[in-house]
This record gives structure tokens, C-alpha cells and sequence, in this order.
């Protein structure tokens, strides 16, 4: 086990030695580096696991610490107003930004978001470097919204800044700024619906085989150990993520929220399905969720956690 960082100054002087620590953002825990330090970075992959051709989100404190990495046009300017915030802009690199060339994963776009979590923002000031952080767990595996989570993720090898539970629970909403396109990478934690009311411009849904595209949008991903069935009422044996007002169930069972609202849902989603996966059942059955609103991300990450494993 290694010893936590036991405030801000401590994960600071860890990442500005080309250390890795994980820390709070309102979405997910991030595993976090320095994203101008390249080893630092590498030790990202090598620690999660993760396929190097799958780019990482860069934090920033705000957006004039955005604007020397990345080049804005006047909507991303628009949609930059709603940070601090879950959502990530992808947008053309400034060259010479400085940051590392893993970070992109030679791309000539940069994923680059303004947590809206204290702690998350302390951080980014007090090293005053950009932080590169995917989602602190093993790649692949379902993400982790406590520090808990993530100690049990990587077995204690990870130093955690703990910010108590993540409010949001589901990873932030991507999109690409594509001229006078907005296109959404990855369905989030920002409502598609509510960045549209709000802007007044429509945002479409990546086509599958799009040009522009996340590359880490792999179908199996933020898998529990279990198998999963979604849509579905459980058999004897099996466990139930229940939805909504519902029926007693006699196995493990819980409920993402009885009164039906899809905020609580997305902020109970991994927990509820850590805590079913350690109680060992081999399948987990799924409610089904409504699909409109944070319902969208929510029944992107079950989709993604039942999908054939390769
Ligand atoms: O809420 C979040 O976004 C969390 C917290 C920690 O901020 N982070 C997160 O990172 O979910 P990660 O690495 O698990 O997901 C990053 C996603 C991947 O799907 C990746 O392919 C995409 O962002 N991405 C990164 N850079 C990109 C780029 N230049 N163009 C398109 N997609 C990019
Ligand atoms: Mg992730």
C-alpha cells in the first residue's frame, strides 16, 4: 500500500515529481499526471492497462489555461461558458503547447475539460500543469466514484487525494467542435438535451464509423466481473439493479433510484454495480432506464458493460 497524499500540497509535490495520483473530479476519480511530463503519462497506460492508441482528457483550471493548449472558435467559446462543468471539447492543439505527445496519441486534437470539483481545481492550481487523468481504474473495468473504488481498483498502488463520493457518477459528456457542428463523442454527465437548450444548437451522435471519433469508445468497457442481462427482471440467482418504484426482490438487489430520477441513478451506477460484483453472483440483471436525458449516458455505460467481453 502506498500512503495517500493527505491534502492538496502533498498530491501537488507527487505530481510535479512525474508521480501518478489519483484524484476527485464531480464526474469519476481521475488517475492523474502531469500532461507535460511524458513518463509521467506513460505511466498512465502502463498502470491502467490501457491500449496506447486511446487518448487522454487534459484538465485545466480555467479556460485562459485551455487557451494556451487548444484554439477556440466562437462556439467553442459558447460551449466553454458551461464550465466548469462534466464536459469535454475536443478542439485543434495550439502547436507547442507543450504538452505530451502520448497525451493525444498523435492525434492534432486535444480532449480538454474544467472540472467542476474544489479539490480538482486546488490541484490544477497548485501545480499549475495541466493534469492528464482518464478514469482511475483498470482499463476496461467499471469506473470508480470513491477513493475506496479505486484503492480496491489497483490493489493500494495508487496514491488517492479522498473527496468523499463523486456527485455526478457517470464520466463527462464529449463532443467535437467541427466547424459549425457540434458532435457528441460520448454521451455524459452533461445532458445532450440540456447543452442544446442552453446553446441553442443541436448536437448530433457520432455515426459509428465517423471520421471524427473517441478512439477509446471500445463496445466492451466499464465491465463488472458479473454478466449482465439489461432490460430485464432477474431469475433465482441472480442479482437485480432495480429502477423506479419496484418489487421485493429476495436476492442481492439494489435499486438505482425508487423514485425514478435519472441524476441519482447515474450518480449510483458503478457504486451499485461494484457492490453487487463483491457480493460474487454471476449475473446481474437490469431494470430498464428511460432514455432521454442523463438516461442517455446511463444506458450507454450498461450497454458497454454487457456487450460480449473480447
Ligand atoms: O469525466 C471524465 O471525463 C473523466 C474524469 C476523470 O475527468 N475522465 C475520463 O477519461 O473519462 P477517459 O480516459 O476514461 O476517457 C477519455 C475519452 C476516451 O474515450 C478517449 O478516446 C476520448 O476521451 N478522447 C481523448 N482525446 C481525444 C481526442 N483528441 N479526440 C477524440 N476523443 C478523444
Ligand atoms: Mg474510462
Amino acid at each position: 500500500m502506498v500512503t495517500d497524499p493527505q491534502s492538496v500540497a502533498e498530491a501537488a509535490e507527487l505530481l510535479l515529481a512525474g508521480r501518478l495520483c489519483a484524484f476527485p473530479t464531480e464526474t469519476v476519480y481521475g488517475l492523474g499526471a502531469d500532461a507535460t511530463n511524458s513518463d509521467a503519462v506513460l505511466a498512465i497506460y502502463e498502470t491502467k492497462g490501457r491500449p496506447r492508441f486511446n487518448p487522454l482528457i487534459v484538465h485545466c483550471a480555467d479556460l485562459a489555461m485551455a487557451e494556451t493548449l487548444v484554439e477556440f472558435s466562437p462556439l467553442a467559446l459558447r460551449l466553454a461558458e458551461l464550465w466548469p462543468g462534466p464536459l469535454t471539447l475536443v478542439l485543434k492543439a495550439r502547436p507547442g503547447n507543450g504538452l505530451s505527445d502520448i497525451v493525444t496519441a498523435g492525434l492534432d486534437t486535444v480532449a480538454i475539460r474544467v472540472p467542476d470539483h474544489p479539490l480538482a481545481l486546488e490541484l490544477i492550481r497548485a501545480t499549475d500543469r495541466p493534469l492528464a487523468a482518464p478514469s482511475a481504474n483498470p482499463s476496461g473495468r467499471l469506473s470508480p466514484t470513491s477513493a475506496y473504488q479505486v484503492r480496491l481498483g489497483f490493489g493500494g498502488r495508487v496514491p488517492v487525494l479522498d473527496g468523499g463520493p463523486c456527485k455526478a457518477g457517470v464520466e463527462s459528456t464529449i463532443i467535437a467542435v467541427d466547424g459549425d457542428r457540434l458532435v457528441q463523442l460520448r454521451a455524459g454527465a452533461f445532458a445532450r438535451d440540456d447543452i442544446e437548450m442552453v446553446l441553442g444548437v443541436s448536437v448530433e451522435t457520432a455515426a459509428k464509423d465517423a471520421a471524427v471519433s473517441a478512439p477509446g469508445m471500445l463496445l466492451s468497457h466499464y465491465a463488472p466481473r458479473a454478466g449482465m442481462r439489461l432490460n430485464a427482471h432477474p431469475q433465482r440467482g441472480e442479482a437485480w439493479l432495480a429502477f423506479g418504484p419496484g418489487e421485493e426482490f429476495a436476492g442481492p438487489m439494489r435499486n438505482l433510484s425508487p423514485s425514478g430520477d435519472l441524476k441519482e441513478a447515474a450518480r449510483n451506477l458503478f457504486a451499485m454495480l461494484h457492490e453487487l460484483d463483491a457480493e460474487g453472483v454471476e449475473t446481474i440483471a437490469v431494470s430498464p432506464i428511460p432514455k432521454d436525458g442523463l438516461g442517455e449516458a446511463i444506458n450507454d455505460r450498461l450497454e458497454r458493460a454487457a456487450a460480449p467481453r473480447g
